[in-house]
């Protein structure tokens, strides 16, 4: 599938105003994408654990506006009318200008929340673009009155998401998605995320993700300038190499529920992805001393209760720590005991796998 299949669609001015919600979650990956190209292209396949409860709400409001010159919309966070927002939604609104023909003909109210404490460090983006990319397509539906497939309006939301930010297209569905072209799975592609459409074994089931708040300030190099600074970095071939041959590794650990071998794999991906922002020009440390204490508690721990405890890191200081639900009740316990004293005023979220976007009836 190429861009084309998924250009903007004729609209019908009948319509002249609606309203639609959508809530979408946030996902975590366990191989990285870290790197890109021109146009959010990823210069490596990544795939995630789509979570449950890290989620955006987004409703947008749309009415029919006289003239089409310029987009017209407004932000609001929690009631709240947030302009410093905006330039970031036109610059999406802008990227993905040619894959809707209403965008300048409507004015829209963008209100969103999300379930997690605002600035925790928790990237928002991901659950935050894809909601906005499905309430584009459900209104792009309503105006075309068309039929779109359920499988083509998720591409669709996944490819737009996408352009928001790169790792938005794995939140669409779950419970595994990857994103980014590779020999192994047969339909990936580097325009949208895919199911992962292998076995995986039961141990991966409602896999827990315990999400340890070190650091809730804003962080000091975005996601975006790290991407960026992947373009000459002089490990950048290997790495991207390193994210194939990870996702060829993965395949047989999922299938066989083979939990140290996946703590290995995740753990070196996590570390390599800071690492590799160590040895970018300009080098810079995301982690906090108290994400390297928590890291060496859960090494101690694994190695003396022998429970399946492994933990994954973000473009950030906090950590998520993964585990299987059988494990849930012991592992818990070690979190509280042990690690939440390393969180910022002892913040931590549960969540574990889930399923994905879902629309909201507005009534
Ligand atoms: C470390 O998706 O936030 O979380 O495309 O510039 O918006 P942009 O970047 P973003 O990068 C996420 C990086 C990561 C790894 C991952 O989620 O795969």
């Amino acid at each position: 599938m190429t861009e084309e299949h998924f250009s903007a669609k004729p609209i019908s001015k009948t319509i002249q105003h609606g309203k639609v919600t959508w809530e979408s979650p946030s996902n975590i990956a366990l191989i990285k994408y870290w790197g890109k190209k021109a146009n959010q292209i990823p210069e490596n396949p990544s795939i995630s654990f789509t979570l449950n409860n890290c989620k955006t709400i987004t409703t947008v409001t749309y009415s029919l506006k006289d003239s089409g010159t310029d987009f017209d919309f407004d932000v609001f966070l929690d009631g709240d009318k947030k302009d410093d927002f905006k330039p970031k939604i036109a610059t999406f609104f802008k990227r993905v200008e040619g894959y809707f023909s209403f965008l300048k003909d409507f004015h829209f109210k963008i209100e969103t929340s999300n379930t997690f404490p605002h600035s925790s460090g928790i990237a928002s983006s991901a659950s935050g673009m894809s909601a906005l990319a499905l309430c584009l397509l459900s209104i792009e539906q309503s105006l075309t009155k068309s039929e779109m497939l359920d499988e083509y309006f998720k591409k669709k939301a996944s490819f737009i998401a996408r352009l928001g930010s790169g790792s938005a297209c794995r939140s669409i569905e779950g419970d595994l998605i990857v994103w980014g072209n590779n020999d192994i799975v047969n339909g990936s592609s580097d325009l949208y995320g895919v199911k992962y459409p292998f076995e995986v074994h039961e141990n991966f089931k409602d896999y827990q993700d315990t999400i340890l708040l070190v650091d809730k300030g804003e962080k000091q190099v975005s996601s975006t300038v790290g991407h960026n600074l992947m373009h000459n970095h002089p490990y950048a071939h290997s790495r991207f190499q390193q994210a194939h041959d990870n996702l060829q590794k993965l395949k047989p650990i999922l299938e066989s529920g083979d939990l140290i071998a996946f703590i290995d794999l995740i753990e070196s991906e996590a570390l390599t992805l800071h690492a590799m922002m160590m040895t970018s020009m300009p080098y810079f440390i995301l982690m906090k001393p108290n994400t390297l204490e928590i890291i060496n508690k859960i090494w101690t721990f694994r190695k003396v209760s022998g429970l399946p405890v492994g933990f994954t890191l973000d473009a950030g200081a906090n950590v998520h720590v993964l585990y299987p639900k059988k494990d849930a009740n012991a592992i818990l316990e070690f979190i509280k005991h042990e690690l939440v004293a390393y969180c910022e005023n002892r913040q931590y979220i549960c969540d574990q796998i889930g399923f994905g976007a879902q629309q909201i009836d507005n009534g």
